[in-house]
Formats: C-alpha cells, sequence, structure tokens
C-alpha cells in the first residue's frame, strides 16, 4: 500500500478555460495558489484567503466556487473557468462589457470575483431584478465602489445579453 508523505504530490488533471493541464500538487495546496502559481492565470485574486470576500471566485463545472478554500486535488477532472476564460480574443464578454460602461470598479481587485458571481447569477436567473442581483452578490466584497455601480453593471449586463439574444427587455 502506498503512503503519501507531507510534501508528496498527486497528479491532478484541471481544464481551466478549455486548456487541459497535467499537474504535479501537493495535496494541502489550494486550487487558488495552483491557478495563479502553476498555471499563471492571475486574474484571480486573493483577498481574505478565509472563504469571505469572494475575490477569488471562479467556476468549477459551471458552479461558482472560493478557490482558496478548494483544494487542487478536490478539482481534478473537473472543468473550470476564469476570468481569463471571458473574453473572446480582444472582444470583452458582455458582462465585462457592461461593468465596463457602468463604472463597476475603481481599484479592480475584487473584480474577476464579481464577473465570475456574475455569470453564475445570469446563468441561473437571466432576468434577476435588483435585489435579487444584491442578494446573489452579497458573498463578494468591494472596498471602494459602495455597489451601486456593480449593481448597476449586473443590470447593464442582463440588457447587454438580451440584446445579443434578440430578447426585448
Ligand atoms: S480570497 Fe477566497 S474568499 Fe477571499
Ligand atoms: S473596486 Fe476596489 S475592491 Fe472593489
Amino acid at each position: 500500500m502506498s503512503t503519501t508523505n507531507v510534501g508528496d504530490s498527486l497528479g491532478v488533471v484541471l481544464t481551466i478555460n478549455g486548456k487541459r493541464h497535467m499537474l504535479e500538487v501537493e495535496p494541502r495546496r489550494s486550487l487558488s495558489d495552483v491557478i495563479r502559481e502553476d498555471v499563471g492565470l492571475t486574474g484571480t485574486h486573493l483577498g481574505c484567503e478565509h472563504g469571505v470576500c469572494g475575490a477569488c471566485t471562479v467556476l468549477v463545472d459551471g458552479q461558482p466556487a472560493r478557490s482558496c478554500l478548494m483544494l487542487a486535488v478536490q478539482a481534478d477532472e473537473t472543468e473550470i473557468t476564469t476570468i481569463e476564460g471571458l473574453a473572446d480574443g480582444d472582444e470583452l464578454h458582455p458582462i465585462q462589457q457592461a461593468m465596463h460602461e457602468s463604472h463597476g470598479f475603481q481599484c479592480g481587485f475584487c473584480t474577476p470575483g464579481f464577473l465570475m458571481s456574475t455569470v453564475a447569477l445570469l446563468s441561473e436567473n437571466p432576468q434577476p431584478n435588483r435585489s435579487e442581483i444584491r442578494a446573489e452578490l452579497s458573498g463578494n466584497l468591494c472596498r471602494c465602489t459602495g455597489y451601486q455601480s456593480i449593481v448597476d453593471g449586473v443590470e447593464t449586463a442582463v440588457s447587454l445579453l438580451n440584446e445579443a439574444q434578440g430578447n426585448q427587455p
């Protein structure tokens, strides 16, 4: 029977933004650290590292996850989307475009987490009202904006996505 010593690495396969990565990681390492340090995608930000601020939010098999609280080995064989996976080349994702138009960020530290949480929100509920947006994003913290412009940005994103799909508001 094999044993795992402290410092031993395990093989994990992470598909991140459509690209498959075969990695050797220590079982103690968080998904956020592996995404940032091993894969080099530093758009996923780390604030509290305790599951409180939401800055590290990514999608794991389509569901929002706090990557600071998840071990990389727990994400083995999953499909992960990070902030780098939203834009299509030089073309911003409608949610990025909406946040830009609504001035939904200042320093931008919280922005990747808000955007990934918004992607998850709108895939579950494409027409949220303002109070639903506030409730769904209440787990993401921002030190700068006062939140009004972020909620405005999500409402703008709903409009842009409806326009793109040819729906009336
Ligand atoms: S860094 Fe993960 S929730 Fe704050
Ligand atoms: S824009 Fe600065 S923390 Fe949110």
